[in-house]
Protein backbone atom coordinates (compact mmCIF):
# COMPACT_ATOMS: atom_id res chain seq x y z
CA UNK A 1 0.00 0.00 0.00
CA UNK A 2 0.99 3.71 0.39
CA UNK A 3 1.95 5.94 -2.35
CA UNK A 4 5.00 6.64 -3.76
CA UNK A 5 5.84 9.94 -6.27
CA UNK A 6 8.63 11.91 -7.52
CA UNK A 7 10.21 14.97 -9.66
CA UNK A 8 12.86 16.00 -11.16
CA UNK A 9 13.05 18.71 -14.20
CA UNK A 10 10.33 20.96 -12.65
CA UNK A 11 12.36 23.92 -11.55
CA UNK A 12 10.10 26.10 -8.96
CA UNK A 13 6.69 23.37 -10.18
CA UNK A 14 8.35 20.74 -8.13
CA UNK A 15 6.29 21.26 -4.95
CA UNK A 16 2.79 21.67 -7.24
CA UNK A 17 3.65 18.47 -9.47
CA UNK A 18 4.67 16.50 -6.11
CA UNK A 19 1.24 17.56 -4.30
CA UNK A 20 -1.06 17.02 -7.72
CA UNK A 21 0.58 13.64 -7.77
CA UNK A 22 -0.09 12.86 -4.32
CA UNK A 23 -3.77 13.83 -4.64
CA UNK A 24 -3.97 11.19 -7.58
CA UNK A 25 -2.36 8.77 -5.38
CA UNK A 26 -4.57 9.26 -2.34
CA UNK A 27 -6.83 5.99 -3.12
CA UNK A 28 -3.67 4.09 -2.07
CA UNK A 29 -3.29 5.24 1.59
CA UNK A 30 -4.86 8.68 3.27
CA UNK A 31 -3.78 8.12 6.94
CA UNK A 32 -0.54 10.79 6.65
CA UNK A 33 1.24 12.58 3.51
CA UNK A 34 4.85 14.04 3.64
CA UNK A 35 6.88 15.71 0.52
CA UNK A 36 10.67 16.13 0.68
CA UNK A 37 12.22 18.71 -1.29
CA UNK A 38 15.76 19.06 -2.64
CA UNK A 39 18.86 20.08 -2.92
CA UNK A 40 18.77 22.02 -0.01
CA UNK A 41 16.56 19.14 1.93
CA UNK A 42 12.94 20.16 3.36
CA UNK A 43 11.04 18.32 4.86
CA UNK A 44 7.01 18.46 5.47
CA UNK A 45 4.80 15.67 6.78
CA UNK A 46 1.30 15.80 8.63
CA UNK A 47 -0.65 12.67 9.84
CA UNK A 48 -4.05 12.55 8.28
CA UNK A 49 -6.08 13.18 4.87
CA UNK A 50 -3.90 15.32 2.09
CA UNK A 51 -5.36 18.54 3.28
CA UNK A 52 -3.61 18.50 6.13
CA UNK A 53 -0.25 18.58 4.17
CA UNK A 54 -1.38 21.32 1.59
CA UNK A 55 -2.22 23.74 4.43
CA UNK A 56 1.32 22.80 5.50
CA UNK A 57 2.23 23.76 2.56
CA UNK A 58 0.26 26.49 1.26
CA UNK A 59 1.20 28.27 5.11
CA UNK A 60 5.10 27.24 4.23
CA UNK A 61 5.71 26.92 0.93
CA UNK A 62 8.69 24.79 0.32
CA UNK A 63 11.12 25.48 -2.33
CA UNK A 64 13.11 23.11 -4.40
CA UNK A 65 14.10 22.08 -8.15
CA UNK A 66 13.58 18.10 -7.27
CA UNK A 67 11.32 16.64 -4.76
CA UNK A 68 9.44 13.30 -3.46
CA UNK A 69 6.37 12.63 -1.88
CA UNK A 70 4.17 9.54 -0.31
CA UNK A 71 0.93 9.25 0.86
CA UNK A 72 0.22 6.54 3.95
CA UNK A 73 -1.54 3.27 4.57
CA UNK A 74 -0.17 2.62 8.19
CA UNK A 75 1.34 -1.09 8.76
CA UNK A 76 4.14 -0.53 11.06
CA UNK A 77 3.07 2.49 13.43
CA UNK A 78 0.05 4.33 14.00
CA UNK A 79 -1.12 7.13 11.49
CA UNK A 80 1.20 9.91 13.13
CA UNK A 81 2.96 13.00 12.21
CA UNK A 82 6.21 11.17 13.55
CA UNK A 83 4.96 7.91 11.45
CA UNK A 84 4.63 10.04 8.03
CA UNK A 85 6.76 9.58 5.43
CA UNK A 86 9.81 10.71 4.10
CA UNK A 87 11.57 9.68 6.78
CA UNK A 88 14.88 10.79 7.21
CA UNK A 89 18.17 10.11 9.14
CA UNK A 90 19.49 12.01 12.32
CA UNK A 91 21.49 15.21 10.66
CA UNK A 92 18.20 15.75 7.91
CA UNK A 93 20.41 14.51 5.00
CA UNK A 94 18.67 11.76 3.54
CA UNK A 95 15.07 11.20 2.81
CA UNK A 96 13.47 8.21 1.95
CA UNK A 97 9.90 7.50 0.77
CA UNK A 98 8.71 3.82 0.99
CA UNK A 99 5.84 1.42 0.33
CA UNK A 100 5.88 -2.07 1.31
CA UNK A 101 7.62 -3.93 4.39
CA UNK A 102 11.25 -3.91 5.33
CA UNK A 103 10.90 -8.00 6.54
CA UNK A 104 14.55 -7.44 7.89
CA UNK A 105 14.15 -4.16 9.79
CA UNK A 106 14.16 -5.30 13.63
CA UNK A 107 17.79 -6.65 12.84
CA UNK A 108 18.75 -3.79 11.16
CA UNK A 109 17.04 -1.48 13.88
CA UNK A 110 19.10 -3.31 16.52
CA UNK A 111 22.24 -3.19 14.44
CA UNK A 112 22.09 0.35 13.99
CA UNK A 113 21.03 1.33 17.44
CA UNK A 114 23.93 -0.64 18.63
CA UNK A 115 25.62 1.86 16.82
CA UNK A 116 23.46 4.83 18.95
CA UNK A 117 21.43 5.57 15.67
CA UNK A 118 18.59 7.33 17.57
CA UNK A 119 14.89 6.38 16.33
CA UNK A 120 11.88 8.67 15.76
CA UNK A 121 9.41 6.57 14.53
CA UNK A 122 7.30 3.26 14.52
CA UNK A 123 8.13 2.54 10.71
CA UNK A 124 9.85 -0.46 9.09
CA UNK A 125 11.13 2.47 6.56
CA UNK A 126 13.36 4.58 9.02
CA UNK A 127 15.94 2.01 9.04
CA UNK A 128 16.70 3.05 5.03
CA UNK A 129 17.99 6.65 5.63
CA UNK A 130 19.85 5.69 8.73
CA UNK A 131 21.72 2.72 6.46
CA UNK A 132 22.33 5.41 3.69
CA UNK A 133 24.09 8.07 6.29
CA UNK A 134 26.16 5.56 7.58
CA UNK A 135 27.94 4.96 4.03
CA UNK A 136 27.66 8.33 3.59
CA UNK A 137 30.08 8.88 6.79
CA UNK A 138 32.14 6.19 5.91
CA UNK A 139 32.96 8.36 3.11
CA UNK A 140 30.74 6.58 0.17
CA UNK A 141 29.49 8.53 -2.79
CA UNK A 142 25.94 9.19 -2.73
CA UNK A 143 24.87 6.37 -5.54
CA UNK A 144 27.33 4.10 -4.03
CA UNK A 145 25.56 4.60 -0.38
CA UNK A 146 22.11 3.80 -1.86
CA UNK A 147 23.07 0.93 -3.60
CA UNK A 148 24.62 -0.36 -0.29
CA UNK A 149 21.99 0.27 1.70
CA UNK A 150 19.38 -1.02 -1.10
CA UNK A 151 21.68 -4.20 -0.98
CA UNK A 152 21.05 -5.04 2.48
CA UNK A 153 17.29 -4.60 2.21
CA UNK A 154 14.74 -7.80 2.33
CA UNK A 155 10.88 -8.23 1.74
CA UNK A 156 8.94 -5.88 -0.82
CA UNK A 157 9.78 -1.85 -1.32
CA UNK A 158 9.40 1.21 -3.64
CA UNK A 159 11.56 3.35 -2.37
CA UNK A 160 13.01 7.19 -3.90
CA UNK A 161 15.55 8.40 -2.21
CA UNK A 162 16.67 12.27 -2.19
CA UNK A 163 19.66 13.58 -0.04
CA UNK A 164 20.70 17.28 0.73
CA UNK A 165 22.78 18.89 -1.52
CA UNK A 166 22.13 16.49 -4.68
CA UNK A 167 19.87 17.24 -7.37
CA UNK A 168 19.11 13.47 -7.64
CA UNK A 169 16.37 10.66 -7.00
CA UNK A 170 17.45 7.53 -6.14
CA UNK A 171 14.59 4.57 -6.98
CA UNK A 172 14.52 1.02 -6.52
CA UNK A 173 11.45 -1.19 -6.81
CA UNK A 174 11.41 -4.85 -5.31
CA UNK A 175 8.28 -6.43 -5.03
CA UNK A 176 6.11 -3.01 -4.60
CA UNK A 177 5.00 -1.11 -7.80
CA UNK A 178 7.29 1.81 -9.50
CA UNK A 179 6.27 3.35 -12.51
CA UNK A 180 8.70 6.38 -14.17
CA UNK A 181 6.94 8.96 -16.27
CA UNK A 182 9.02 10.58 -19.15
CA UNK A 183 8.24 13.82 -20.10
CA UNK A 184 10.26 16.14 -22.36
CA UNK A 185 13.21 17.60 -19.91
CA UNK A 186 12.02 15.82 -16.77
CA UNK A 187 11.19 12.61 -14.91
CA UNK A 188 8.43 11.36 -12.46
CA UNK A 189 8.37 8.30 -10.34
CA UNK A 190 4.95 6.98 -9.16
CA UNK A 191 3.49 3.67 -7.27
CA UNK A 192 0.83 3.92 -10.61
CA UNK A 193 0.99 6.27 -13.93
CA UNK A 194 -2.16 8.48 -11.86
CA UNK A 195 0.66 9.42 -10.13
CA UNK A 196 1.80 11.81 -13.10
CA UNK A 197 -0.85 11.22 -15.34
CA UNK A 198 -1.37 15.27 -15.99
CA UNK A 199 2.35 15.37 -16.93
CA UNK A 200 2.88 12.81 -19.27
CA UNK A 201 1.77 9.87 -20.86
CA UNK A 202 5.06 7.94 -21.44
CA UNK A 203 5.64 5.56 -19.30
CA UNK A 204 8.53 3.26 -18.32
CA UNK A 205 7.46 -0.02 -16.15
CA UNK A 206 10.14 -1.14 -14.03
CA UNK A 207 10.75 -5.07 -12.99
CA UNK A 208 11.62 -6.30 -9.37
CA UNK A 209 15.53 -5.65 -9.08
CA UNK A 210 15.67 -2.40 -10.72
CA UNK A 211 17.31 0.82 -9.47
CA UNK A 212 17.50 4.35 -10.92
CA UNK A 213 19.05 7.01 -10.96
CA UNK A 214 17.42 10.26 -12.09
CA UNK A 215 19.06 14.24 -12.97
CA UNK A 216 17.56 16.35 -14.27
CA UNK A 217 19.22 15.15 -18.10
CA UNK A 218 16.93 11.74 -17.83
CA UNK A 219 17.00 8.20 -15.67
CA UNK A 220 19.17 5.05 -15.52
CA UNK A 221 17.74 1.92 -14.88
CA UNK A 222 20.43 -0.80 -13.58
CA UNK A 223 19.64 -4.02 -12.08
CA UNK A 224 20.94 -5.34 -8.67
CA UNK A 225 24.42 -6.06 -9.93
CA UNK A 226 24.48 -2.18 -11.27
CA UNK A 227 24.49 -3.32 -15.14
CA UNK A 228 22.50 -1.21 -17.14
CA UNK A 229 19.38 -2.03 -18.33
CA UNK A 230 17.33 -1.03 -21.29
CA UNK A 231 13.77 -0.83 -21.04
CA UNK A 232 11.49 0.45 -23.68
CA UNK A 233 8.62 3.35 -22.69
CA UNK A 234 4.79 2.89 -23.12
CA UNK A 235 2.58 5.36 -23.95
CA UNK A 236 -0.72 4.42 -21.79
CA UNK A 237 -3.88 4.92 -23.38
CA UNK A 238 -5.77 6.36 -20.77
CA UNK A 239 -5.33 10.58 -20.08
CA UNK A 240 -5.45 12.28 -17.06
CA UNK A 241 -9.12 13.63 -17.49
CA UNK A 242 -9.77 9.46 -17.16
CA UNK A 243 -8.61 9.75 -13.41
CA UNK A 244 -10.76 13.11 -12.46
CA UNK A 245 -13.83 13.17 -11.26
CA UNK A 246 -15.82 14.96 -13.94
CA UNK A 247 -18.38 16.39 -12.14
CA UNK A 248 -19.58 14.04 -9.82
CA UNK A 249 -19.52 13.86 -6.24
CA UNK A 250 -17.17 11.10 -5.46
CA UNK A 251 -15.12 8.50 -7.92
CA UNK A 252 -17.43 5.83 -7.02
CA UNK A 253 -20.56 7.50 -8.66
CA UNK A 254 -18.26 8.67 -11.53
CA UNK A 255 -17.03 4.99 -11.50
CA UNK A 256 -20.69 3.46 -11.45
CA UNK A 257 -21.59 5.54 -14.17
CA UNK A 258 -18.68 4.53 -16.53
CA UNK A 259 -20.41 1.25 -16.55
CA UNK A 260 -21.66 1.12 -19.94
CA UNK A 261 -18.46 2.31 -21.27
CA UNK A 262 -15.99 0.35 -19.48
CA UNK A 263 -18.38 -3.35 -20.25
CA UNK A 264 -18.11 -1.90 -23.85
CA UNK A 265 -14.50 -1.55 -23.92
CA UNK A 266 -14.63 -4.98 -21.99
CA UNK A 267 -16.49 -6.61 -24.91
CA UNK A 268 -15.11 -4.77 -27.46
CA UNK A 269 -13.66 -7.32 -30.75
CA UNK A 270 -14.04 -10.17 -29.01
CA UNK A 271 -16.83 -11.84 -30.28
CA UNK A 272 -17.55 -13.07 -33.72
CA UNK A 273 -21.31 -12.51 -33.89
CA UNK A 274 -22.25 -14.34 -36.95
CA UNK A 275 -20.48 -17.77 -35.86
CA UNK A 276 -21.65 -17.33 -32.04
CA UNK A 277 -17.87 -17.40 -30.73
CA UNK A 278 -15.79 -15.85 -28.74
CA UNK A 279 -12.18 -14.90 -29.83
CA UNK A 280 -10.25 -14.01 -26.79
CA UNK A 281 -6.96 -14.22 -28.80
CA UNK A 282 -4.38 -13.67 -26.03
CA UNK A 283 -5.92 -17.22 -24.58
CA UNK A 284 -6.78 -19.18 -27.53
CA UNK A 285 -4.03 -21.56 -26.78
CA UNK A 286 -5.17 -22.40 -24.02
CA UNK A 287 -6.19 -26.08 -23.88
CA UNK A 288 -9.57 -26.96 -22.16
CA UNK A 289 -8.58 -26.83 -17.95
CA UNK A 290 -8.98 -30.46 -15.97
CA UNK A 291 -9.85 -28.20 -13.61
CA UNK A 292 -10.18 -24.84 -12.54
CA UNK A 293 -8.72 -22.76 -9.27
CA UNK A 294 -9.42 -18.91 -8.48
CA UNK A 295 -7.55 -17.09 -6.40
CA UNK A 296 -8.70 -13.35 -5.37
CA UNK A 297 -9.53 -11.36 -2.12
CA UNK A 298 -12.20 -8.71 -1.29
CA UNK A 299 -14.25 -8.01 -4.43
CA UNK A 300 -12.39 -9.82 -6.67
CA UNK A 301 -12.86 -13.16 -4.77
CA UNK A 302 -16.51 -12.19 -5.17
CA UNK A 303 -15.86 -12.20 -8.93
CA UNK A 304 -14.09 -15.90 -8.87
CA UNK A 305 -17.39 -17.38 -7.13
CA UNK A 306 -19.48 -15.92 -10.18
CA UNK A 307 -16.64 -17.82 -12.18
CA UNK A 308 -16.09 -21.23 -10.44
CA UNK A 309 -20.29 -20.91 -10.08
CA UNK A 310 -20.22 -20.95 -14.18
CA UNK A 311 -17.89 -23.37 -14.84
CA UNK A 312 -19.04 -25.54 -12.45
CA UNK A 313 -22.20 -25.33 -14.40
CA UNK A 314 -20.52 -26.34 -17.57
CA UNK A 315 -19.44 -29.10 -16.12
CA UNK A 316 -15.33 -28.68 -15.30
CA UNK A 317 -14.56 -28.99 -11.32
CA UNK A 318 -13.97 -25.05 -10.04
CA UNK A 319 -13.38 -23.94 -7.36
CA UNK A 320 -12.80 -20.13 -5.88
CA UNK A 321 -10.47 -19.39 -3.02
CA UNK A 322 -9.78 -16.85 -0.67
CA UNK A 323 -5.72 -15.99 -2.07
CA UNK A 324 -4.94 -15.34 1.41
CA UNK A 325 -5.96 -18.94 2.60
CA UNK A 326 -4.42 -20.70 -0.69
CA UNK A 327 -1.15 -19.14 -0.47
CA UNK A 328 -0.07 -21.27 2.85
CA UNK A 329 -2.88 -23.63 2.91
CA UNK A 330 -3.06 -24.78 -0.86
CA UNK A 331 -5.51 -27.24 -1.91
CA UNK A 332 -4.43 -30.16 -4.28
CA UNK A 333 -3.39 -29.77 -8.11
CA UNK A 334 -4.99 -32.06 -10.28
CA UNK A 335 -3.08 -32.74 -14.17
CA UNK A 336 -4.66 -29.78 -16.21
CA UNK A 337 -5.35 -27.51 -13.17
CA UNK A 338 -5.57 -23.82 -14.88
CA UNK A 339 -5.03 -21.11 -11.84
CA UNK A 340 -6.76 -18.02 -12.21
CA UNK A 341 -6.03 -14.63 -10.15
CA UNK A 342 -8.56 -12.49 -10.66
CA UNK A 343 -7.12 -8.95 -9.23
CA UNK A 344 -7.75 -5.30 -10.35
CA UNK A 345 -4.76 -3.74 -9.61
CA UNK A 346 -2.30 -6.96 -10.26
CA UNK A 347 -1.13 -5.93 -7.40
CA UNK A 348 -2.67 -7.35 -4.35
CA UNK A 349 0.29 -9.51 -2.15
CA UNK A 350 -2.13 -12.01 -1.05
CA UNK A 351 -3.33 -12.67 -4.35
CA UNK A 352 0.28 -12.59 -5.83
CA UNK A 353 1.52 -15.25 -3.11
CA UNK A 354 -1.26 -17.61 -3.81
CA UNK A 355 -0.34 -17.15 -7.89
CA UNK A 356 2.84 -17.73 -6.57
CA UNK A 357 2.42 -20.76 -4.61
CA UNK A 358 0.56 -22.51 -7.63
CA UNK A 359 3.37 -21.80 -9.68
CA UNK A 360 5.49 -22.74 -7.54
CA UNK A 361 4.10 -26.42 -7.71
CA UNK A 362 3.76 -25.90 -11.38
CA UNK A 363 0.49 -24.75 -12.29
CA UNK A 364 -0.08 -23.34 -15.08
CA UNK A 365 -2.13 -19.32 -14.30
CA UNK A 366 -3.79 -16.76 -15.67
CA UNK A 367 -4.10 -13.34 -14.59
CA UNK A 368 -7.47 -11.47 -15.07
CA UNK A 369 -6.83 -7.76 -14.16
CA UNK A 370 -7.16 -4.39 -15.18
CA UNK A 371 -3.75 -3.12 -15.15
CA UNK A 372 -1.92 -3.78 -17.72
CA UNK A 373 1.45 -4.81 -17.21
CA UNK A 374 1.41 -5.36 -13.19
CA UNK A 375 3.08 -7.90 -10.97
CA UNK A 376 0.06 -10.35 -11.94
CA UNK A 377 0.12 -9.77 -15.52
CA UNK A 378 4.00 -10.11 -15.67
CA UNK A 379 3.96 -13.33 -13.85
CA UNK A 380 1.33 -15.12 -14.84
CA UNK A 381 1.54 -17.80 -18.12
CA UNK A 382 -1.11 -15.91 -19.84
CA UNK A 383 -2.89 -12.58 -19.30
CA UNK A 384 -6.37 -11.33 -19.77
CA UNK A 385 -7.43 -7.85 -19.22
CA UNK A 386 -10.74 -6.43 -18.40
CA UNK A 387 -10.14 -3.01 -19.58
CA UNK A 388 -12.54 -1.14 -16.90
CA UNK A 389 -10.20 1.96 -17.25
CA UNK A 390 -8.69 3.54 -14.66
CA UNK A 391 -10.66 2.78 -11.06
CA UNK A 392 -9.89 5.26 -8.18
CA UNK A 393 -12.57 4.98 -5.68
CA UNK A 394 -11.55 2.11 -3.10
CA UNK A 395 -14.38 0.29 -3.73
CA UNK A 396 -14.65 -1.72 -6.27
CA UNK A 397 -17.99 -1.09 -8.70
CA UNK A 398 -16.86 -1.23 -12.84
CA UNK A 399 -13.77 -3.44 -11.95
CA UNK A 400 -16.44 -5.68 -10.57
CA UNK A 401 -18.94 -5.76 -13.47
CA UNK A 402 -15.83 -5.93 -15.71
CA UNK A 403 -14.48 -8.97 -14.09
CA UNK A 404 -17.91 -10.95 -14.60
CA UNK A 405 -17.86 -10.54 -18.22
CA UNK A 406 -13.96 -11.02 -18.32
CA UNK A 407 -14.86 -14.11 -16.67
CA UNK A 408 -17.54 -15.35 -18.61
CA UNK A 409 -14.93 -14.19 -21.92
CA UNK A 410 -12.26 -16.40 -20.66
CA UNK A 411 -14.75 -19.29 -19.76
CA UNK A 412 -16.10 -19.29 -23.28
CA UNK A 413 -12.54 -19.37 -25.09
CA UNK A 414 -11.15 -21.82 -22.68
CA UNK A 415 -14.23 -24.67 -22.85
CA UNK A 416 -13.48 -26.82 -25.72
CA UNK A 417 -17.32 -27.98 -26.08
CA UNK A 418 -19.34 -27.32 -29.05
CA UNK A 419 -22.15 -24.97 -28.11
CA UNK A 420 -24.28 -22.20 -30.27
CA UNK A 421 -22.94 -18.92 -27.81
CA UNK A 422 -25.02 -16.40 -30.05
CA UNK A 423 -27.90 -15.99 -27.33
CA UNK A 424 -24.86 -14.51 -25.08
CA UNK A 425 -22.98 -12.64 -27.55
CA UNK A 426 -26.74 -10.64 -28.18
CA UNK A 427 -26.55 -10.55 -24.15
CA UNK A 428 -22.95 -9.40 -23.93
CA UNK A 429 -23.15 -6.59 -26.74
CA UNK A 430 -26.99 -5.71 -25.59
CA UNK A 431 -25.40 -5.13 -21.51
CA UNK A 432 -24.14 -1.38 -21.74
CA UNK A 433 -27.49 -0.38 -22.65
CA UNK A 434 -29.06 -2.67 -19.94
CA UNK A 435 -26.75 -1.01 -17.58
CA UNK A 436 -27.46 2.66 -18.64
CA UNK A 437 -31.42 1.61 -18.65
CA UNK A 438 -30.50 0.70 -14.49
CA UNK A 439 -28.71 4.15 -13.87
CA UNK A 440 -30.96 5.99 -15.36
CA UNK A 441 -34.49 4.24 -13.77
CA UNK A 442 -33.01 2.75 -10.30
CA UNK A 443 -35.44 3.61 -7.14
CA UNK A 444 -32.15 2.47 -5.42
CA UNK A 445 -31.54 6.18 -3.68
CA UNK A 446 -35.83 6.35 -2.87
CA UNK A 447 -35.07 3.12 -0.93
CA UNK A 448 -32.91 5.12 0.93
CA UNK A 449 -35.39 7.32 3.05
CA UNK A 450 -37.29 4.21 3.63
CA UNK A 451 -34.22 1.38 4.50
CA UNK A 452 -31.82 4.08 5.03
CA UNK A 453 -31.62 3.72 9.05
CA UNK A 454 -32.24 0.01 9.79
CA UNK A 455 -29.98 -2.12 12.11
CA UNK A 456 -28.20 -4.14 9.60
CA UNK A 457 -29.01 -5.35 6.06
CA UNK A 458 -28.90 -8.52 4.85
CA UNK A 459 -28.35 -9.98 1.04
CA UNK A 460 -29.23 -13.14 -0.24
CA UNK A 461 -28.75 -15.58 -3.65
CA UNK A 462 -28.21 -18.93 -4.70
CA UNK A 463 -26.23 -20.10 -7.53
CA UNK A 464 -23.94 -16.92 -9.56
CA UNK A 465 -26.28 -14.88 -7.98
CA UNK A 466 -24.09 -15.87 -4.08
CA UNK A 467 -21.72 -13.42 -5.88
CA UNK A 468 -23.60 -10.68 -5.88
CA UNK A 469 -25.40 -10.92 -2.32
CA UNK A 470 -21.37 -11.09 -0.99
CA UNK A 471 -20.20 -8.02 -2.90
CA UNK A 472 -23.77 -6.35 -2.35
CA UNK A 473 -23.08 -6.46 1.89
CA UNK A 474 -19.31 -5.75 0.99
CA UNK A 475 -19.89 -2.39 -0.85
CA UNK A 476 -22.50 -1.44 1.85
CA UNK A 477 -20.44 -2.19 5.00
CA UNK A 478 -16.53 -0.59 3.00
CA UNK A 479 -18.61 2.89 3.09
CA UNK A 480 -21.30 3.17 4.78
CA UNK A 481 -19.88 1.61 7.96
CA UNK A 482 -23.47 -0.42 8.21
CA UNK A 483 -23.61 -4.11 9.39
CA UNK A 484 -24.12 -5.66 6.36
CA UNK A 485 -23.80 -9.66 5.58
CA UNK A 486 -24.24 -11.51 1.91
CA UNK A 487 -25.66 -15.22 2.40
CA UNK A 488 -26.48 -18.32 0.12
CA UNK A 489 -30.05 -18.00 -0.06
CA UNK A 490 -30.12 -21.45 1.51
CA UNK A 491 -28.22 -21.19 4.37
CA UNK A 492 -30.45 -18.42 5.94
CA UNK A 493 -32.40 -20.93 7.76
CA UNK A 494 -28.82 -22.73 9.22
CA UNK A 495 -28.43 -19.84 11.40
CA UNK A 496 -28.10 -16.28 10.11
CA UNK A 497 -32.02 -16.18 10.20
CA UNK A 498 -31.51 -15.60 13.98
CA UNK A 499 -30.53 -12.05 12.84
CA UNK A 500 -33.83 -11.36 10.41
CA UNK A 501 -35.89 -8.55 12.41
CA UNK A 502 -38.48 -6.39 11.41
CA UNK A 503 -35.28 -3.45 11.52
CA UNK A 504 -32.86 -5.80 9.25
CA UNK A 505 -34.01 -5.56 5.14
CA UNK A 506 -33.34 -8.10 3.44
CA UNK A 507 -32.46 -7.87 -0.57
CA UNK A 508 -33.21 -10.78 -1.98
CA UNK A 509 -31.57 -11.31 -5.82
CA UNK A 510 -33.82 -13.36 -7.65
CA UNK A 511 -33.31 -13.63 -11.70
CA UNK A 512 -34.64 -15.77 -13.94
CA UNK A 513 -37.30 -18.12 -12.86
CA UNK A 514 -35.44 -21.47 -12.42
CA UNK A 515 -35.90 -23.50 -9.35
CA UNK A 516 -33.32 -21.66 -7.83
CA UNK A 517 -35.45 -18.86 -8.36
CA UNK A 518 -38.66 -20.62 -6.74
CA UNK A 519 -36.70 -21.82 -3.88
CA UNK A 520 -35.58 -18.24 -3.14
CA UNK A 521 -38.79 -17.08 -3.28
CA UNK A 522 -39.81 -19.86 -0.19
CA UNK A 523 -36.46 -17.90 1.52
CA UNK A 524 -38.20 -14.40 1.08
CA UNK A 525 -41.21 -15.67 2.65
CA UNK A 526 -39.25 -16.84 5.62
CA UNK A 527 -37.52 -13.52 6.36
CA UNK A 528 -41.00 -12.19 5.89
CA UNK A 529 -42.41 -13.95 8.26
CA UNK A 530 -40.26 -12.76 10.81
CA UNK A 531 -41.08 -9.62 9.72
CA UNK A 532 -38.12 -8.52 7.77
CA UNK A 533 -38.83 -5.80 4.98
CA UNK A 534 -37.69 -7.66 1.63
CA UNK A 535 -36.84 -5.84 -1.35
CA UNK A 536 -36.42 -8.04 -4.58
CA UNK A 537 -33.75 -7.39 -7.20
CA UNK A 538 -35.17 -9.52 -10.21
CA UNK A 539 -35.66 -9.49 -13.79
CA UNK A 540 -39.37 -10.11 -13.09
CA UNK A 541 -39.26 -13.70 -14.27
CA UNK A 542 -40.54 -14.65 -11.41
CA UNK A 543 -43.13 -14.00 -8.69
CA UNK A 544 -40.69 -12.03 -6.68
CA UNK A 545 -41.45 -8.79 -7.33
CA UNK A 546 -45.08 -9.87 -6.60
CA UNK A 547 -44.29 -11.08 -3.03
CA UNK A 548 -41.39 -8.46 -2.07
CA UNK A 549 -42.05 -5.08 -0.04
CA UNK A 550 -39.90 -3.35 -2.55
CA UNK A 551 -38.42 -4.10 -5.98
CA UNK A 552 -35.18 -2.99 -7.58
CA UNK A 553 -35.61 -4.00 -11.69
CA UNK A 554 -33.33 -4.95 -13.78
CA UNK A 555 -34.11 -6.10 -17.73
CA UNK A 556 -33.91 -9.64 -18.64
CA UNK A 557 -31.06 -10.76 -20.15
CA UNK A 558 -29.04 -13.91 -20.82
CA UNK A 559 -28.84 -15.68 -17.31
CA UNK A 560 -24.98 -14.88 -16.92
CA UNK A 561 -25.32 -11.54 -17.18
CA UNK A 562 -28.63 -10.43 -14.83
CA UNK A 563 -25.81 -10.62 -11.74
CA UNK A 564 -24.17 -8.10 -13.50
CA UNK A 565 -27.09 -6.21 -13.99
CA UNK A 566 -28.80 -6.40 -10.45
CA UNK A 567 -25.38 -5.79 -8.87
CA UNK A 568 -25.26 -2.40 -10.59
CA UNK A 569 -28.56 -2.18 -8.73
CA UNK A 570 -27.04 -2.74 -5.36
CA UNK A 571 -24.03 -0.76 -5.86
CA UNK A 572 -26.42 2.51 -6.18
CA UNK A 573 -28.31 1.19 -2.65
CA UNK A 574 -25.05 1.05 -0.87
CA UNK A 575 -23.67 4.10 -2.57
CA UNK A 576 -27.13 6.64 -1.56
CA UNK A 577 -26.65 5.06 1.85
CA UNK A 578 -23.75 6.14 2.76
CA UNK A 579 -23.66 9.41 1.25
CA UNK A 580 -26.72 9.80 3.18
CA UNK A 581 -24.90 9.22 6.30
CA UNK A 582 -21.99 11.72 5.52
CA UNK A 583 -19.89 8.61 4.84
CA UNK A 584 -16.20 10.06 3.11
CA UNK A 585 -17.18 7.55 0.26
CA UNK A 586 -14.25 6.96 -1.47
CA UNK A 587 -11.76 6.69 1.51
CA UNK A 588 -13.73 4.43 3.69
CA UNK A 589 -11.62 4.48 7.04
CA UNK A 590 -8.98 1.88 7.68
CA UNK A 591 -9.16 1.12 4.14
CA UNK A 592 -6.96 1.32 0.87
CA UNK A 593 -7.41 0.85 -2.93
CA UNK A 594 -4.72 -1.95 -3.30
CA UNK A 595 -3.17 -4.19 -0.39
CA UNK A 596 0.04 -4.63 -1.14
CA UNK A 597 1.13 -6.01 2.22
CA UNK A 598 -0.26 -10.26 3.44
C1 LIG B 1 -13.61 -3.75 -2.47
O1 LIG B 1 -14.38 -2.70 -2.87
C2 LIG B 1 -12.17 -3.57 -2.46
N1 LIG B 1 -11.61 -2.63 -3.27
C3 LIG B 1 -11.34 -4.83 -2.19
O2 LIG B 1 -12.10 -5.83 -1.61
C4 LIG B 1 -10.55 -5.40 -3.39
O3 LIG B 1 -11.41 -6.03 -4.28
C5 LIG B 1 -9.48 -6.37 -2.86
O4 LIG B 1 -8.61 -5.70 -2.00
C6 LIG B 1 -8.72 -7.01 -3.98
O5 LIG B 1 -8.08 -6.06 -4.77
P1 LIG B 1 -7.55 -6.43 -6.22
O6 LIG B 1 -8.74 -6.74 -7.05
O7 LIG B 1 -6.82 -5.21 -6.67
O8 LIG B 1 -6.67 -7.61 -6.07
Amino acid sequence: MCGIVGCIGRGSETVDVLMDGLSNLEYRGYDSAGIALGSQLTVLRRAGELNSLEEAVSADRPSGTVGIGHTRWSTHGSPTDRNAHPHTDESGRVAVVHNGIIENYTALKAELEADGVHFTSETDTEVIPHLIAQSLAAGHPAEDAFHETVDRLEGSYAIAVLMDGDERIFAARQGSPLVIGVGDDSTYFGSDVPAFIEQTREVVFLEDGHRVTATTDGYRVVDKTRAPVEIASQIVSYTAEDTGKSGYDHYMLKEIYEQPNALRQCFAGRADALEGKITLEEVDSIPEPGAVQFVACGTSYHAALYGAAVLREIGIPADAYLASEYALSPPPLTLGTLVIGITQSGETADTLGALREAMSRGASTLALTNVVNSTAARECDHVVYIRAGPEIGVAATKTFSSQLVGCTLLIEQVVDRPRDCRPLIESLRDLPSDVQQVLDSSSAELLVEKYGNSEAYFFIGRGTNVAVALEGALKCKEISYEHAEGFAAGELKHGPLALVTPKTPVFAIVTGNDERARKTLANIKEVQARGAPVIAVTDGQSDAADIADATLMISETHERIAPILANVQLQLFSYHVANALGRPIDKPRNLAKSVTVE
